[in-house]
């Protein structure tokens, strides 16, 4: 019986070291979440964030990421599960800011690099089909950037080539020989310590196992696991035996605490949209790929010998790895935009993007399941 109260205590005891001395805190009331390993300077005590995971808010209560070498970024989305960080330059000039970044200093890190030129033409010379960096043009220069060598060697005779350096970049494939409007998504940074997805995985919320060693733990909120077996024992004691008052009346306010939070918590694969927390300026650009329900839905068909897309531009490249189709490769379709890629390379994107890697289109809405062919 002794050991039943200590466990039930133990148990309040984790709930109020995950939630009451840490809790979840944000910049504003429709920004994105904060928590462990994140922590908002501020609100959260030290203790609440791992070292290198220090937020702010900024004036206008938009959450804001400061990198040593290279200064602020605001901050998108955070997706605990996948340990991805989305941010965004608030001048809305990324590509000014990936001239000179560099994560050394920080936790982060960059899915993979890809060596981009900058090249700075004359305006009037610049094909339409050429996507310019606009905030570092102006009406007699446009700057463009390409991960192409062959495009930069073809525009250097007309241009200046400013730098040729690694850009970071959430995708390690480079789609088609794309202008720079890549450098104008938001973007993605890992980070691999601490390493909380499993414990994200089973609903669980990672944290500080005490307050002074930098050993990680997993909070358990959800009705599975520890707090089950502690829901359970907790019955038990109800029924059968005369607990102390006090400690019965304690037990079901943590209870209903713990269950009206329930909703806000939860687990990041029934919903993962939810736990990302994308703030909605740009609502095509989330962190979260689609589920393998959507993406089986999408038209598959297997090449034939005549090598003709069924529908969209017939294209013959994979824009993702680059390859020509063969005769018998299985292609998949996304329907906003009928653009076609290898099954495999389009899948594995999509389990990482909602958009379209040509166009950017996100499926619509009215796609997303309903269409099974
Ligand atoms: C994070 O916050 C703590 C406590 O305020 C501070 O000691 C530390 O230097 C901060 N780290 C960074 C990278 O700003
Ligand atoms: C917010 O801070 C920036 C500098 O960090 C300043 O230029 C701007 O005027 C401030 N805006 C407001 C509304 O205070
Ligand atoms: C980034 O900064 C570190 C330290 O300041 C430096 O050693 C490193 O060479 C820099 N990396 C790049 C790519 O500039
Ligand atoms: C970028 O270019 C440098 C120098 O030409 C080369 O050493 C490096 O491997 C390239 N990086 C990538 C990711 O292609
Ligand atoms: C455009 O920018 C270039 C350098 O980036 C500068 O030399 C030129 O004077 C600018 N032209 C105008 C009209 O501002
Ligand atoms: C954690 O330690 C700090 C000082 O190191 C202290 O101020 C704080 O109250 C402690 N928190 C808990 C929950 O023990």
């Amino acid at each position: 019986m002794d050991n039943l109260e200590t466990f039930f205590l133990f148990f309040l005891l984790s709930i109020i070291h995950a939630s009451g001395y840490c809790p979840i805190s944000s910049c504003s009331r429709d920004d994105i979440s904060v928590r462990f390993p994140f922590r908002l300077e501020g609100p959260q005590p030290q203790y609440c964030g791992y070292p290198g995971f220090n937020l702010s808010c900024n004036n206008q209560s938009k959450t804001v990421l400061k990198l040593p070498c290279s200064g602020d970024f605001l901050v998108r989305g955070i997706n605990y599960l996948t340990q991805q960080i989305q941010v965004y330059d608030s001048d809305n000039c990324l590509p000014k800011r990936l001239l000179s970044f560099n994560l050394s200093g920080s936790p982060f890190v960059a899915a993979a690099y890809h060596n981009y030129t900058f090249l700075s033409c004359p305006t009037q010379i610049v094909e339409s089909r050429l996507t310019t960096i606009d905030c570092l043009s102006n009406s007699t220069t446009s700057v463009l950037a390409t991960a192409s060598m062959s495009i930069a060697d073809s525009l250097s005779t007309s241009c200046r080539i400013i730098i040729t350096l690694p850009i970071p970049v959430s995708w390690p494939f480079q789609y088609g020989e794309e202008f720079s409007s890549a450098l104008q998504d938001d973007l993605r940074l890992t980070w691999y310590s601490p390493a909380c997805e499993e414990c994200e995985q089973q609903g669980g919320i990672c944290g500080f196992k005490t307050n002074n060693t930098r050993e990680i733990g997993c909070f358990d909120y959800s009705n599975t696991g520890r707090s089950t077996s502690a829901l359970q024992i907790f019955r038990v004691i109800c029924l059968s035996v005369a607990i102390p008052s006090i400690v019965l009346a304690a037990g079901i306010v943590t209870f209903a605490f713990v269950f009206d939070r329930r909703p806000q918590q939860t687990r990041p694969q029934a919903n993962q949209t939810s736990d990302t927390a994308t703030v909605s300026p740009q609502p095509t650009i989330s962190m979260v790929g689609l589920d393998e329900a959507t993406i089986e839905s999408y038209e598959k068909v297997v090449l034939g010998e005549s090598m003709r897309l069924p529908t969209g531009p017939n294209n013959n490249t994979c824009a993702i790895c680059l390859s020509e189709y063969c005769s018998k490769d299985t292609l998949r379709c996304i329907p906003a935009c009928n653009h076609w890629f290898h099954v495999g390379c389009i899948d594995k994107w999509l389990r990482m993007n909602n958009s379209c890697p040509v166009c950017r289109n996100s499926p619509s809405p009215g796609h997303i399941g309903s269409q099974n062919v």
